[in-house]
């Protein structure tokens, strides 16, 4: 098994057992930072909106619910820096579908920016996409994070019954995916600027 195997076995394992998995430095400073380059050149000429909430038909845009600001990413684009990650996240895909036949036809996927003060309510993915989501998957692009910083990721789990709060960082190379139909989570308040990618693997 070559390394990148390994974190996909040590992915699945995860989801398999508790719904949702964390690998760090599934990307590389280098793969960061050139993603962090094309990301800020997006940002300053304008093509970041804010993001909505709700059904694909009516998107709604509601700050006091989630206030990140996104960019979906053209899956054929010929920027390096996102193809790399575009082809990493294609890989991981290629790789679920023949171990678990999962059966994922699609994938949907956009970078975010969490501006100071900006959070996303506790949610759950099930929405906007007309077929299935059924990961989650984000990618965080931030250096130097500390936990004073805020903009964790809380997934709420299930343990004999009783609700657990599962807090992540979103430090730079690390992937977290979850099972987007069974988990909520929710994005807390940012209190520096927060980056990161997210995407979503669809059946039909
Ligand atoms: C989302 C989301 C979590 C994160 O975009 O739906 O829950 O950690 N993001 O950015
Ligand atoms: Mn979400």
């Amino acid at each position: 098994m070559n390394p990148q195997e390994q974190q996909f076995e040590q992915l699945i394992e995860g989801i398999l057992t508790n719904g949702y998995a964390i690998c760090d430095d599934f990307l590389t400073q280098d793969e960061v930072e050139n993603l962090l380059k094309t990301f800020a050149l997006r940002y300053q000429t304008g093509q970041f909106k804010q993001a909505g909430i709700g059904k694909l038909s009516h998107v709604q845009q509601d700050t006091s619910i989630r206030g990140d600001e996104i960019l979906w990413l053209n899956a054929n684009s010929e920027d390096a820096a996102e193809r790399v990650l575009l082809d990493k996240n294609q890989a991981f895909v290629n790789y679920l579908n023949q171990t678990c036949y999962l059966g994922i036809v699609d994938t949907e996927i956009h970078f975010a920016k969490y501006s100071i003060g900006k959070f996303y309510r506790r949610h759950r993915d099930t929405f906007q996409a007309q077929k299935g989501r059924v990961l989650s998957v984000i990618y965080y692009l931030n250096s130097n994070w500390i936990p004073q910083n805020g903009g964790n990721l809380v997934i709420y789990t299930h343990q004999n019954n009783l609700e657990e709060a599962v807090s992540i960082a979103p430090l730079a190379g690390r992937l977290v995916c979850f099972e987007s139909q069974k988990l909520d989570h929710e994005v807390t308040e940012a209190f520096a600027e927060r980056f990161s990618v997210t995407g979503w693997f669809l059946n039909r």
